[in-house]
């Protein structure tokens, strides 16, 4: 069956660009990238575990445009997305005598495609960039509205820019050698894009959910365009979060307190902790009488449907008590005059940023959390 390929345009003036899902986007990614080209060469970031899986097929693809390629192949993991690497692949650029007309692509998830990022916006004055995303994490998140950087030793993506790509290439063939945890974690996020805006497309991964799971390619490439689709419009919107794209944020606020909890590793992946904190975002949501109780117990009925972690019982080893949590969340981005933002819901699809939060409420909902763990 051939498969379609959908194109999202990300709008914004004077640096638009298209976002292309579907299968087999590698092998065309010479043709598709030499439009941008002054010269028929680029620099590719990307870690060990693409480059074993996927390099070959990107650099068949490249050459079959008559594009030459060198690579820089960084360790994978969290760790990798510090000053150490960053400044390596600075450097390496450099070496590589990059030129302003010339283009980096990131080729990896969402450690690869924020470092590369951030390296190609600083490096002489910002050249540019190509997404190509390998996760679904950052199909439909990261690669996606051009916030790029590395982790401070204070704080997650603490140092960073907006540098928009000038193409992304989601090539959905390749989550098909993501393990199921990993899938499953970018699920959160694809998840998060029903539940903050979208209602109906909620009820349709309730009924898709488990055959993009098993691999249904159609259903992946829904899902990968629509979140694109929410994402872009979001951006297009708010560009550097002033305001609604905080929206994206949904459950972040929760999941970064539970990820500096267990060390940003094996413990917690971002994407599961993003939905364990939708699932308290509209568990607060709802003892703040904003929405009905049946939201958030609709939202962990999917979540364990789909076999993903739902609550904090789902975290292996020792958490620290709600009012520790509490100030973790106190280091999150989104604090603005000492505040914490949170997005918070009126209904699946319905979600809104305030910061009338009071911290009992909070509290409260981390408590009865931590009481489920036993
Ligand atoms: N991942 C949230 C954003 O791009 O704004």
């Amino acid at each position: 069956m051939t498969q379609r390929r959908e194109t999202v345009r990300v709008d914004l003036p004077g640096r638009e660009y298209d976002i292309l899902i579907g299968p087999g986007l590698l092998a065309q990614a010479g043709d598709l990238i030499a439009p941008l080209l002054t010269r028929k060469r680029v620099v590719i970031v990307t870690d060990e575990h693409v480059a074993a899986a996927q390099m070959r097929s990107l650099r068949d693809g490249l050459r079959a445009g008559g594009i030459a390629s060198e690579a820089l192949i960084l360790p994978p993991g969290e760790a990798t997305k510090g000053w150490d690497q960053f400044s390596r692949t600075v450097e390496w650029l450099i070496a590589q005598k990059v030129e302003r007309g010339d283009v980096v692509i990131a080729f990896g998830g969402g450690v690869i495609g924020d470092l590369a990022g951030f390296a190609a916006a600083v490096v002489r004055r910002g050249v540019r960039f190509v997404q190509i995303p390998t996760s679904l994490l950052a199909q439909v998140d990261s690669s996606v509205g051009g916030k790029t950087g590395i982790n401070s030793p204070l704080g997650k993506n603490l140092i960073g820019a907006f540098h928009q790509p000038s193409l992304v290439l989601a090539d959905t063939a390749t989550l098909g050698t993501l393990t199921a945890r990993d899938f499953l974690s970018g699920y959160g996020e694809v998840v998060k894009y029903g539940l903050l805006g979208d209602a109906a497309f909620f009820d349709w991964l309730e009924a898709q959910g488990p055959a993009l799971a098993a691999g249904d390619m159609v259903a992946r490439v829904q899902a990968v365009k629509r979140s694109c689709e929410m994402k872009a419009e979001i951006v297009q919107r708010d560009e550097t979060e002033q305001g609604d794209r905080a929206l994206l944020n949904l459950g972040h606020t929760f999941c970064h307190a539970l990820e500096a909890a267990t060390g940003y590793g094996d413990r917690l992946l971002h994407g599961e902790g993003v939905a364990i904190g939708c699932a308290l975002a509209f568990e607060l949501s709802a003892r703040m009488g904003l929405c009905s109780q049946e939201d958030p117990s609709r939202i962990r009925a999917h979540l364990r449907a789909m076999g993903m972690k739902v609550d904090l019982a789902d975290i292996d080893g020792d958490l620290p008590d709600a009012e520790a949590l509490l100030d973790l969340m106190g280091q999150d981005k989104k604090v603005v005059d000492g505040k914490l933002r949170f997005i918070l819901a009126r209904g699946i699809g319905d979600a809104f940023v305030t910061a009338d939060v009071p911290s009992d409420k909070v509290l409260g909902v981390l408590r009865d959390a931590l009481n489920l763990r036993g």
